[in-house]
């Protein structure tokens, strides 16, 4: 645990507890696999080396290329679809596979109060010094540095600072702050990388979009993808096959709303929702879990994803 006062917390990796949450993510297995070679690559330009010596006999040409890319990634898409969890959890698994330390510092900048004109930015700037200064190769050699994550969530309160903001020339010092802060980390090559997450890409400047090594986007899980968290969930009871599969159709988009569940409403409000129900004295059954399904509608998505 780190004693710094801009982020809210700090974790270090491995750490089981985090590689559970990031193993327990359902229907992401692209999304982890990218982020996880990614930032791995980014974290330690050898890998890459290495693995093309083992490969190819050399270093070949398009390994350099890895050398530009910028240590940003931001993952984007409607609410409760697993942005914040894989953000916090990626590192665990890079950490355990590839044996690196790695610390994450978490930033929430819509916690903070943005009124102030150039107060995000002070904080954006304030929160890039003191990562820097807690990550880095120690003299014993490359591997046995701390390799860094700075986790910006909620960053679209960086736009709205914008927004809010009156004068011309201040309101993109947030976002100037946040770019300086990554061509930082990628010219003083540093082992560290910047995620960013959003409901409103559309509102994070060009500018920095442009920085980005991969944009993710995140969704409502599909029918396929409600089913396996329902059966985690409820195998055990009594609620037949059948029954859990018209579980996970109903918690589809219908005629009258286009969106279904999200992962949220699934492991955060439905299935602790019908335990609840149930507890102390009854037992799950299909007819409890559809009548809660009835009464527990799906979170409406972003509101400028409905325009
Ligand atoms: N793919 C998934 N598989 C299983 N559980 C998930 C998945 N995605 C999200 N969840 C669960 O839903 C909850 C909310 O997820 P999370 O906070 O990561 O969403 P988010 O995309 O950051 O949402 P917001 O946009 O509201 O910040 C967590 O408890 C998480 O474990
Ligand atoms: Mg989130």
């Amino acid at each position: 645990m780190s004693d710094s006062m801009i982020f809210d917390a700090v974790d270090t990796f491995p750490n089981e507890d985090r590689r559970r949450q990031f193993d327990a993510l359902v229907g992401l297995d692209d999304k982890k696999d990218q982020i996880v070679k990614e930032a791995s690559i980014i974290l330690d330009h050898s890998l890459l080396e290495k693995w093309s010596k083992e490969k190819h006999g050399k270093v070949i040409g398009a390994v350099q290329y890895f050398h530009n890319r910028p240590p940003l990634f931001i993952f984007e898409g409607d609410v409760g679809t697993g942005k914040t969890t894989l953000a916090e959890s990626f590192g665990a698994e890079v950490a355990a596979r590839e044996k690196m330390e790695i610390k994450l510092f978490r930033l929430s900048l819509k916690t903070r109060g943005t009124g102030r004109v150039g107060q995000i930015s002070g904080l954006i700037t304030e929160s890039f010094d003191d990562f820097m200064g807690q990550i880095g190769t120690s003299p014993k050699g490359k591997r046995h540095h701390t390799c860094g994550i700075l986790l910006i969530d909620e960053a679209d309160a960086l736009a709205q600072s914008r927004e809010l903001d009156q004068m011309h020339h201040e309101d993109r010092t947030g976002v100037n702050a946040l770019i300086q802060g990554i061509d930082r980390i990628a010219n003083g090559n540093v082992p560290a990388l910047v995620v960013m997450c959003t409901n409103r890409v559309g509102a994070i400047d060009p500018a920095v979009q442009r920085r980005a090594a991969g944009i993710v986007t995140f969704t409502r899980p599909n029918e396929e993808q409600r089913l396996s968290i329902i059966e985690k969930g409820l195998t055990g009871t009594k609620i037949a096959q059948k029954d859990l599969q018209a579980l996970a159709k109903a918690m589809g988009p219908t005629d009258e709303r286009k969106y279904g569940y999200t992962f949220s409403d699934l492991t955060q409000r439905f299935l602790p929702g019908i335990v609840l129900d149930a507890y102390p004295d009854k037992a799950i059954t299909i007819e409890s879990a559809m009548a809660f399904l009835q009464k527990t509608l799906p979170t409406k998505p972003f509101a400028s994803e409905c325009a």
